[in-house]
């Protein structure tokens, strides 16, 4: 298939654009490099498969309109977005215009071409998980913050294009993601900034008490979601979650990554008003619709990212 790919050389999106280009599909990457890096993808750049990288944005609407009609593509995989929480408080205009606007232009070229989308939402629309079997995709969400709520904008926009004109079109809400290729700066992922301030000899910050609960889900895994949404029909109109199925506090993943408790460090929340306290994933909707499940625990997880960070001088 010809599958167009924005966010692709971000942190999720090149482990996604590498199970597209071994799964034998010709892909296109958009991504404005805001946040992504082409050296993300750089082992991928001889590939065969990988048609073009292109360097822009999904707000320019004439370089969406050209991309879709030069390419007639069967699928769209939207994960280009601004990631980042407190981003999204300090300045929320930038998350509105790419997670909200940028999903709407994306949605209008997939009309057109009755392509199919599959939108990146994320777990963070959830209020906190209150029990022990975890957040279904029927568990009330909540806009904590101009992050989630331009997601769930996004989200709610996807949804209407199946509803009105039978798009092709599904949400996808994984949960925290982490693994290799993470930026580990402030920007980064708890897991990806733990072990470089472990491994720097750095003392571990926690947020508030350290208590909030985070279901960490491992890259590969979290791709090979993405890249199945995409393949079956049985998800079109539908939002799916995925995760681990287990959660962990903040304060036992320091302890987890660091062992030596006297390195973790308790410092004020940024932003308290938009923590979930508890997020828990319950992922039978993907077992069922997608035949999916986590294979990389969280310990294993944690191995393969410290190696990475270990060995490489991209951070
Ligand atoms: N990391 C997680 O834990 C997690 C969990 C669930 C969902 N998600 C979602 O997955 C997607 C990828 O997240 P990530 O963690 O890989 O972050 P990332 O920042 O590494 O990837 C996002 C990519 O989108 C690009 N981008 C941003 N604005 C753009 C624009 N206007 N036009 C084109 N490209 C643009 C960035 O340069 C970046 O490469 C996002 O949609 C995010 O909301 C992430």
């Amino acid at each position: 298939m010809n599958i167009l790919l924005t966010g692709g050389a971000g942190f999720i999106g090149r482990w996604v654009a590498k199970q597209l280009l071994e799964d034998g599909h010709q892909v296109w990457i958009l991504d404005d490099l805001s946040n992504g890096r082409e050296e993300n993808i750089e082992e991928l750049r001889n590939h065969q498969g990988l048609k073009s990288f292109i360097e822009g944005t999904i707000l320019n609407e004439a370089l969406l309109e050209e991309l879709f009609d030069a390419h007639r593509f069967d699928i769209c995989y939207h994960l280009g977005a601004s990631i980042n929480v407190q981003d999204s408080i300090d300045d929320p205009g930038t998350t509105f215009n790419n997670d909200t606007i940028g999903t709407f232009n994306i949605l209008e070229q997939c009309r057109k071409h009755r392509t199919k989308v599959v939108f990146m939402s994320t777990c963070m629309v959830y209020d906190r998980c209150t029990d022990a079997s975890g957040i279904t995709e029927a568990h009330p969400i909540k806009p904590a913050s101009p992050y989630a709520g331009a997601k769930i904008a996004a989200e709610n926009m996807v949804l209407s294009y199946y509803h009105a004109y039978g798009l092709p079109a599904v949400v996808i809400r994984p949960f925290n993601t982490y693994g290799p290729f993470q930026k580990t700066g402030g920007e980064g992922g708890v897991v990806a900034i733990f072990i470089k301030n472990k491994l720097a000899g750095r003392p571990l910050a926690i947020y508030g008490e350290g208590t909030q609960t985070r279901d960490l889900l491992y890259v590969s895994d979290c791709a090979r979601f993405v890249v199945q949404s995409g393949y079956t029909d049985r998800v079109d109109g539908e939002i799916v979650n995925a995760g681990l199925g287990r959660d962990i506090t903040i304060n036992d993943l320091a302890k987890t990554i660091v062992g030596d408790e006297s390195r973790i460090v308790h410092v004020e929340h940024i932003h308290p008003q938009s923590e979930i306290q508890k997020l828990l994933c319950n992922s039978d909707k993907a077992n069922r619709l997608l035949d999916w499940t986590p294979t990389v625990s969280l310990e294993e997880g944690i191995q393969l990212t410290e190696e990475w960070i270990r060995t490489t001088n991209l951070i």
